[in-house]
């Protein structure tokens, strides 16, 4: 039982906001109302079973609510209810509690009501803040739901790449500005789109675009993004939907990516917008996901501490110079920022790779001030400092290091064969262009959340180690420009982002004629690769089935190039006593489908051109119903 009760007789005044009635149109002031609720007992009440009374002191008011307005109980997530208080992701201080993992005083972020004080008893969805000097209100938006979203939704699905197009739009909204900053600070171009001239100022101004335009000034939005995207648009971060994404998709370049945030511009429609350029889908081999909110809380690598990606966001916007945070309120972070940029400062002079090896590379000073003997540092952006000497020692402190770039340095020499024991939730490692020689180390392999690998422009030489290929979450692998030989990991290409060229002796499969770096064409060479084959087959499979199961979880809707349907499947259906349906299901293509989700315990549904298709396709494929 938690301490600290409060007296039974302690009491408070109530005020609510209240929804009068549900509404289909865009919502007024007026359909809200302020309400006296009246006195609330200060304490849990006896009945209430294990739960916490919380002082609201922070509310957020976020787009999904409008859709919560409306009489639609068809959705991810009930309407309200009229007459009582909104409910919304909130911060509140905990007054009393009868939730054993609560106490009074403990502040907590998760779904609350639009009143002075609510009674909690959904715990699973409540987050813990520790409090520190951030100030509160950021764990609801930079910490909270909109940047977690911005961080998945930008890494997770779009895996960018340093000098890609990124297009955000809403981008000045609580989501779009972080996905922006992100971007900036992965060395991409990014160009934003908002409603007000202030708004795009703001974005050029403050969060660092490169480019914003107001798009109700634009009559023609393809012609306004082909202006800011002469080569076209690697990365949308889709806020809008309706015209905007129509203009987006005859902008994209091959190989993009749509990560589906929101479609804000059709809440409330009661007719909304029809697509019509979905067809680039298809010509672009785009890849185009939604993600929900529960992604955000829940699929990311090491996410059950979720202070890990708090305080990447964290470092990541003090390093940008971007003035998101004030200085007070991550003044040791922004020790980290001129630690970063000072190259004859403090990192610099302590980074003596070869001289003067010291392992405190990440014990910076301000890291240590946020939080003494703790270490923190979670991303690690040193391109092109100048940086020199052996790969750095220091990384076993840096244990919860998500992202290295050591890229367009001059490091060499070997990369550690235990750099998964020091770095073992990195997501991406970027070694590019520096001098880094021997062998990829087999133990690479093993960092199971790697999510980007590139190598590309070294020395390195031998084999690509084929534990690769069992990684689920990679998404891009570059190994360009270096010495490498031999076979190339069954898998490793498919992904749009892969590139071994510069290797003469890489080959795509042990059958091509690819020469051993081990053997040349003996006998030896020839079982080596038939060992290969087999082997890259069970690692092919066993890497296909992983990567279905995560576009399970990941994606609502991918297409898939003809690589990606040799190598795994990216639909959702295969999941026994789903309901499917195919069209064209007489086609070559989608009789197969048909006759797979059926093998798989699916419910069919096909439609045909003719009724003799139709009937044919009925009985012998097994479809439980036909469609005409
Ligand atoms: N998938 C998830 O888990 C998740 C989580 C959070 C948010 N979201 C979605 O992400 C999107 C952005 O959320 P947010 O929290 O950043 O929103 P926000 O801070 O409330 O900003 C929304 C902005 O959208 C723009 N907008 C409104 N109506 C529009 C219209 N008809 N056409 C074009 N733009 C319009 C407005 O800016 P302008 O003045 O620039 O038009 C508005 O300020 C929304 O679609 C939301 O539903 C999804």
């Amino acid at each position: 039982m938690a301490q600290g009760r409060q007296p039974a007789a302690a009491a408070a005044r109530n005020r609510k906001v209240v929804l009068r009635g549900y509404i289909d149109r865009a919502p007024r002031v007026d359909d809200m109302e302020l309400v006296d609720g009246g006195d609330v007992a200060l304490r849990v009440p006896e009945d209430a079973g294990p739960a916490m009374l919380v002082k609201n002191l922070y509310l957020s008011c976020d787009p999904y609510m409008r859709g919560r307005m409306r009489d639609f109980h068809g959705s991810y997530i009930p309407p309200f209810k009229p007459g009582s208080a909104i409910e919304g992701l909130g911060l509140g201080r905990v007054v009393d509690s009868t939730h054993p993992g609560f106490s009074a005083g403990d502040i907590v972020s998760g779904m609350t009501g639009w009143e002075d004080y609510s009674l909690i008893s959904k715990s699973e969805q409540l987050r813990k803040i520790q409090q520190s000097d951030i100030p509160l209100s950021y764990h609801l938006g930079l910490l909270g739901m909109p940047g977690f979203t911005a961080y998945v939704g930008f890494y997770e699905i779009c895996s960018p790449k340093k000098g890609e197009f990124v297009f955000v739009s809403a981008a000045s909204g609580a989501v779009g500005q972080i996905v922006g900053q992100l971007a900036k600070l992965h060395g991409c171009f990014v160009v934003g789109s908002a409603g007000t001239n202030q708004k795009v100022e703001l974005l050029k101004e403050k969060f660092g675009f490169d480019a914003a335009f107001n798009y109700k000034e634009e009559p023609d939005l393809t012609a306004a993004l082909k202006r800011y995207f002469p080569e076209g648009i690697d990365i949308y971060f889709e806020n809008v939907g309706g015209p905007m994404l129509d203009a987006v998709l005859l902008n994209m370049r091959m190989h993009g990516r749509i990560a589906v945030c929101g479609m804000v511009s059709q809440h409330g429609l009661t007719d909304p917008v029809g697509i019509h350029n979905l067809y680039c889908l298809v010509t672009q081999e785009l890849r185009s996901c939604y993600f929900g909110l529960e992604l955000c809380f829940y699929a990311m690598p090491g996410m059950a501490d979720n202070i890990r990606l708090i305080l990447w966001l964290l470092l990541l916007c003090s390093c940008s110079s971007l003035g998101f945070c004030s200085d007070l309120d991550v003044q040791c972070l922004k020790t980290v920022q001129q630690s970063v940029v000072d190259t004859k400062g403090i990192l610099k002079s302590t980074w003596t790779f070869d001289n003067q090896p010291n392992d405190f590379i990440c014990q910076f000073t301000g890291v240590e001030c946020w939080n003494s003997g703790e270490n923190r540092v979670l991303a690690l952006r040193l391109s092109n400092l100048g940086l020199e000497g052996q790969f750095p020692r220091g990384l076993r402190n840096c244990t919860g290091l998500s992202m290295l770039d050591l890229s367009s340095n001059n490091f060499s020499g070997p990369i550690p064969s235990d750099i998964a024991q020091q770095v073992q939730f990195l997501t991406a490692l970027d070694l590019s262009y520096n001098s880094f020689s021997g062998e990829i180390p087999v133990n690479i392999s093993n960092m199971t959340y790697l999510n980007m690998v590139n190598l590309q422009r070294n020395q390195l030489s031998g084999e690509i180690p084929w534990g690769f290929a069992l990684l689920s979450r990679l998404t891009s692998f570059n190994v360009a420009d270096n010495l490498l030989s031999g076979p190339i990991p069954s898998g490793l290409s498919k992904f749009p982002a892969s590139s071994f060229t510069g290797n003469t002796e890489l080959c795509f499969t042990p059958l091509d004629s690819c020469r051993s770096a081990s053997n040349g064409d003996s006998i030896v060479g020839m079982i080596g690769a038939a060992v290969g084959f087999i082997v890259g087959f069970v690692v092919g499979f066993i890497h296909a089935m992983k990567s279905a199961m995560m576009e399970l979880v990941y994606c609502s809707h991918c297409n898939f190039s003809l690589q990606d349907a040799l190598y795994s499947s990216k639909t959702e259906s295969h999941i026994r006593g789903k309901f499917v349906y195919v069209s064209a299901a007489s086609g070559a293509i989608g009789q197969i489908v048909g006759q797979l989700e059926k093998l798989h315990g699916c419910y069919v549904v096909g439609n045909a051109e003719t009724n003799q298709k139709v009937l044919t396709h009925g009985r012998s494929f097994l479809l439980e119903n036909t469609l005409y």
